[in-house]
This record gives C-alpha cells, structure tokens and sequence, in this order.
C-alpha cells in the first residue's frame, strides 16, 4: 500500500480531526489534505469550521448540508424499525456515520483523490462504522486513521496542533466527549466514567429538566403516513421541521433523557448520556400506531427483526445485505401504518393517550365490545380451545402424578 497523495478527511473543527490535517502531511508524506465537515443539523458555525481547515493546511475545505438526507434516509426508516439498540439508545449518532462515509467517497471521487481520513480513536465503534462503510461503498479507496495510530496523549495532540499554528482549545476544556446532531446528543466521558455518580445538569441541551419542566403538560397529536411522521397537531410539516418540532416539544417537558450502560461493538462497556427527544418521542408513538394497523403475526416478525436492524446499525452494517433485505420486509408493512397518535407530554413523561387509522385499523368495536353490539360468536370459542387445549390435555393425563 504506496502512500496515499490526496486525501479527503472527515472534518468537525475539533483538536483531533485539525491535528489530522498536519499528521497526515508531515507523518504520512500525505501531498494534499481536502476536509469534509458535514452539516447535519448540529448547529455548529460551519464556516469558521471550514476556515479552520484551511488555517490547519487543508488545500480545499468543504462543507456540506445533509440535513435532509439525514432526516429522510437514515432518520425516518430508523423511525419505520423502531430502533432502539439493547432496547434504549435511538441510534442518534450511528445513524450519521454512513451518511458522511457516503459523502466522503463522493468527494473523493469529485476531487480523485486516492483515499479518504476521519479521526476516530481505536476504542469506539464509529471507527467501524466508518471503516466498513467506505470499504464496501469503494473497496478501492484507503482509508487512513491517524488519530488510531499516532499515540499521542490528549495534552500531546494539542502540543503536535500548536506547533502547526492549531490554536489550543480556549475555554477551559469540556471533561465531556460530546457528539451531536439533529437527531440529539452523545455525552461521554470525565465525571460521567463512574457509573453511579448521576449526570450532572450541566451535560444537558436539548431537554428541560424534570424540575425545570412546566407544570402543565400538553396534549399532542403525531400523525403518520405509511409509517413516517408527516403532520404534528395536523400541521404538515417536511420531515427535517417534524424532527425539530418533536425535539422542541419532547425537549420542553423534559422527555428524551438516557442514562445507560452500553455494550460497545469493541468488547467495552460504556456509560452514555443522550438526549434524543424527537426520535424517543416519534418512536413511541410509531410502535403505538403499529399496534393497531399490524397484523398480531407480523407485529411480532416485525419486533424481532427491529431488534437486528439496531443492531447492524450499531455495528456498522448499514450498506450490507442483512440490511437491506430487512429493510425490504419493514418497508413492506409500513404500507399499513397510517394514523394519529395522541400523547400528553408532562414532566419527563410521554404518554399514549390514544390511537386511531381511519384506513388501515384492525381494530373491530363489534368484536371488541362487552356491550350489546359484540358480533363475536361465543358459541364458536369452545371448539376451538378443545382443540387449542388437546396437546396439553393429552399431556398432563400421561403426566399427571
Ligand atoms: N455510543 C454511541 C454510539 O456508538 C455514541 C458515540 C459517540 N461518538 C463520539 N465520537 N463521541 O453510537
């Protein structure tokens, strides 16, 4: 593997992701350093983002917005799978990583360049994500990871940037390793590595706290098409307003907070704050919806698979088969799931409050009523539960002691 000339780096503006733009140069006799900072809803000021590129010695800085495939590719079929990985985390940030892997061989191919550079350490999973994501969308490319092999400490990595004019972080360093996006936040590390201390306040942005919370809840209405969310209140809203409208009221009463060990696909475990209000809230309202459109049988296919889907999420398998073939059977029952959810938000609670699809429920009130109207054929029970019961009758009278 002859040393790469031109190379596109996965750039945040960060200490790590600058210091990879002289590493690669000086280190790794790499010719032209490109950067990619990719807008995906953080809020970040991205043009002083990309001015710090250039001042670190980057030849060309780019940026690009990819809310809306964010939302619309990644966001909303996670929405359809009900993610949740080990049942909690909504996949915030490994939802990202094979969109910027996608947009970064994109820019490698606009600008030829013989390889592509993040940042990430050696002890995460988004090293996977990335690293299996380019490699199966362009085997050919390389993929260099200087912050995996330098070895440099924290205090190190800023000495190596300040001698290349990488100004030093100025406020008082964060203890906290943050991840955002608009989907929410990943918060990790300093005070947090002790598993029994709670968070402090001080980690959260997205999301009120329980006190701070108002009083009064508030009655919302999700409305979903073919199982996206398409209106909120009956107001239409695109799908990149939807998110930030689900975060803006999940957020306001305190709902989308997480405090979970996390098994990470490198063996270690972790302890991992996230605020995710939008995707938390939408979510529960989905399954909700779900539960009266699906059909029993395929509504438990469907919650096992979800469970996989996660996973491959999580551990970087979103360009693979699996995934795909997955995709085709959630997408297939997704048809169905069209209708409004009714919640009341209040003090860190989201609570279903009710559920209707005039086009696709199975719900029968006929069926259903205690009342006069019941239509159920009482009568036709017995048979079918001599015939349920026989196996076990059959059974307990050879085994009966
Ligand atoms: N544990 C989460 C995940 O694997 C969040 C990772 C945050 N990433 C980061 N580089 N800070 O998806």
């Amino acid at each position: 593997m002859g040393r790469a000339k031109k190379v596109v780096l996965a750039y945040s503006g960060g200490v790590d992701t600058s210091v990879c733009i002289p590493f690669l140069k000086k280190e790794w006799g790499v010719d032209e350093v490109i950067t990619f900072a990719a807008d995906l809803g953080q809020g970040d000021e991205l043009e002083s983002v990309r001015v710090k590129a250039l001042l670190a010695g980057a030849s060309q800085s780019l940026v690009g917005d990819l809310i809306k495939p964010f939302v619309e590719e990644f966001a909303f079929p996670a929405i359809r799978s009900n993610a949740l990985y080990e049942g909690r985390y909504p996949l915030s940030t490994a939802l990202a990583r094979p969109l910027i892997a996608r947009q970064l061989v994109e820019v490698a191919r606009e600008v030829d360049a013989d390889a592509v550079a993040h940042g990430c350490t050696g002890k995460g999973n988004d090293q996977v994500r990335f690293d299996v994501a380019i490699a199966s969308l362009a085997p050919d490319l390389k993929v260099l990871t200087p912050a995996r092999e330098w070895g440099m400490s924290r205090e190190e990595t800023i000495a190596y940037g300040e001698r290349y004019g990488i100004p030093a972080p100025v406020s008082k360093q964060s203890p906290y390793s943050i991840d955002l996006n608009l989907l929410g936040r990943s918060v990790e590390a300093g005070p947090l590595e002790d598993p029994m201390s709670p968070p402090p306040e001080e980690v959260f942005a997205f999301t009120s706290s329980i006190d701070s919370a108002p009083e009064h809840g508030e009655n919302i209405e999700i409305t979903f098409e073919c199982g996206n969310p398409v209106a909120i209140q009956g107001v239409r809203l695109d799908p990149v307003s939807i998110i930030r409208e689900a975060n803006r009221l999940a957020g306001l009463h305190g709902f989308g907070r997480l405090d979970i060990i996390e098994n990470r696909l490198v063996g270690i475990k972790s302890r991992e704050i996230y605020e995710t209000p939008g995707l938390l809230l939408l979510i529960r309202a989905h399954q909700d919806l779900e539960s009266i459109t699906l059909a029993a049988d395929v509504l438990r296919v469907k919650r096992e698979l979800e469970m996989k889907w996660a996973d491959l999420v999580y551990e970087g398998l979103w360009y693979g088969a699996l995934k795909e073939a997955l995709d085709g059977f959630i997408d297939r029952t997704q048809k169905h799931v069209n209708g409004v959810v009714k919640m009341h938000l209040k003090k860190g609670n989201a609570i279903v409050m009710g559920r209707n699809s005039s086009t696709n429920s199975l719900y029968l009130p006929e069926m259903a009523t205690y009342g006069k109207e019941d239509v159920f054929d009482h009568q036709a029970a017995k048979g079918f539960i001599y015939v349920w019961g026989l196996p076990t009758r059959i059974w307990a009278l050879l085994n009966r002691n």
